[in-house]
């Protein structure tokens, strides 16, 4: 046995090799601590503290904390929760809150070894975190209200409604959110539950604990390449005026895919609190919990390891294009049943062709502004100019790019929510411009992907990221999902002032 401190108290644990990480959300129950992307510790969600220092445990054995203190958020004394959980909440700055505690554990960290710690002392200690939603400002802006009195009279069924709009998925805004309690499927399984994880081949190994479940399942850790991003797709010959090539990206979602179900039940989602953005909509995990729970009729918790969610997770599908002034012009895609209507819808004047490509990938044009954003970038670029970006049965948006930083003004019908309106919007513009200057995952010539860390991805760092200034224009009208329009018109905006024609823009 393994004796140590968790959040005061003195706990004995089996000495079975599990990483602290798997000992506290499985052995202790402590559930704050989130697994991104276990045993990688390149996510910074499992972010506690030891002996008051943060540390990520999936990387740290549990052996290792033999006599020494734990402190997840869980922890943490009710007013520092109410303080921390308030400021998340009143600026923004959790949505689905998957990635929230270990940042807010991090933050507790670096307050405490330097309590007049800079902005830029913030945007240095995120480096460690990443975070799919909320594009780094509002968490900035957390930071700087913590010592806010908070008087929080929000409306939070109506924020809620708005977070729904914006991220297309049944969603909850409040500081429990922001400490942890999101409702993820992983987090709500039911102790005794089997576990299933798919090993090396492919197939589904199921164990007594995840531990024992990944311990036989002998997967080797993923790992990143040294090679160039890939652009699958070539562009079409002719003489254009702009032309367009993009890589293969993952959506990056932090909550890898996760799912439960008792036998003869319909399986818990692993859409549990949004943060996807499409990307796991259509997701294997609960077919398969349904399955398992029923082959052996008991409960069966299914999870994706980082490894996994990269090679089965939708991806956003690669497209060279090549258009004119006039907005016509041809955009090749690689093959996505749907993907046609998406891009018209925007681009009417462009020809879509399907292109197949050696992949072992799969697209979507679930994944948040398939095709249709790489066709207005495309547009924009070959006008020299871009027009308010509004798809249809949306709001609107426009976006531009200046010395001091990404300006946005948008349109989103009926507010509900300003804070969260708000947060969504810089979510966007962050997604926008890490699509086109950073985001990428490399894929040999034979289709297989060489990238398998979740650092692979190329999610551009809170101190990489521009300002990003957000004007709303209260509309009357009902309320509509704005944040998709943003994305597409800061993502077109950053390409037209960086003349990106190849994304990653390098
Ligand atoms: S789960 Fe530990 S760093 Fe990602
Ligand atoms: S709030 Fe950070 S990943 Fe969703």
């Amino acid at each position: 046995m393994i004796e140590f401190e968790v959040d005061g108290q003195q706990v004995q644990v089996p000495d079975d090799g599990s990483s602290l990480l798997g000992t506290l959300r499985d052995h202790l129950d402590k559930r704050s601590a989130k697994d991104g992307c276990s045993p990688q510790g390149q996510c910074g969600c499992c972010t506690v503290l030891i002996n008051g220092q943060p540390r990520v445990a999936c990387v740290t054995p549990t052996r290792r904390v033999k006599g020494r203190s734990v402190t997840t958020l869980e922890g943490f004394s009710p007013d520092e929760r109410a303080r921390w959980g308030g400021a998340f909440c009143a600026t923004g700055a959790s949505q689905c809150g998957f990635c929230t505690p270990g940042i807010i554990v991090r933050l507790a960290g670096l307050e405490e070894k330097k309590p007049d710690a800079s902005e830029d002392d913030v945007r240095l200690a995120l480096a460690a975190h990443l975070c799919r939603c909320t594009g780094w400002q509002t968490i900035v802006d957390a930071w700087n209200q913590r010592d806010i009195e908070i008087n929080d009279t929000r409306d939070l069924a109506a924020a809620a409604q708005r977070a729904e709009l914006e991220g297309r998925n049944e969603q909850t805004v409040s500081a429990a959110v922001a400490l942890g309690d999101g409702g993820f499927a992983d987090d709500r399984a039911p102790a005794d539950a089997l576990v299933a994880v798919l090993n090396e081949a492919g197939k589904w190994v199921v164990g007594e604990s995840l531990h024992q479940a990944r311990t036989l399942a002998g997967k080797v850790q993923g790992r990143r390449t040294t090679l160039e991003p890939t652009h699958p797709v070539a562009v079409p010959n002719g003489d254009w005026v702009a032309t367009l090539q993009t890589s293969w990206v993952d959506p990056a979602y932090l909550e890898t895919d996760a799912a439960w179900a008792l036998p003869g039940q319909p399986a818990v989602s692993p859409l549990s609190n949004g943060g996807a953005f499409g990307g796991k909509i259509d997701s294997i995990v609960t077919a398969v919990a349904e399955h398992l729970a029923t082959e052996y009729d008991r409960a069966v918790r299914v999870l994706f390891s980082r490894e996994d969610a990269i090679r089965l997770g939708a991806k956003r599908p690669p497209v060279a294009g090549a258009a004119n002034a006039d907005g016509t012009g041809v955009l090749r895609v690689v093959a996505t049943p749907g993907i046609d209507e998406a891009i018209h819808a925007v681009a009417p004047g462009l020809t879509v062709e399907h292109v197949q490509v050696p992949t072992e990938l799969r697209t979507s044009t679930q994944v948040r502004g398939a095709g249709w954003v790489e066709a207005v970038a495309l547009l924009a670029l070959a006008a020299g100019k871009l027009d308010r970006v509004q798809p249809i049965d949306s709001g609107w948006a426009e976006a531009s790019v200046t010395s001091d930083g990404i300006n946005v003004r948008v349109g989103a019908g009926q507010v509900l929510d300003e804070v969260v309106l708000r947060s969504y919007c810089i979510g966007a513009a962050h997604m926008g411009y890490s699509l086109v200057m950073g985001e990428s995952l490399a894929v040999d010539a034979d289709g297989i992907v060489q990238d398998l860390t979740v650092r692979s991805f190329g999610v551009v760092r809170a101190s990489d990221t521009p300002t990003i200034h957000i004007e709303i224009v209260d509309e009357s009208g009902p309320a509509v999902n704005a944040s998709d329009a943003v994305f597409a018109a800061v993502a077109a905006a950053v390409a037209l002032h960086t003349n990106a024609i190849t994304w990653p823009h390098t």
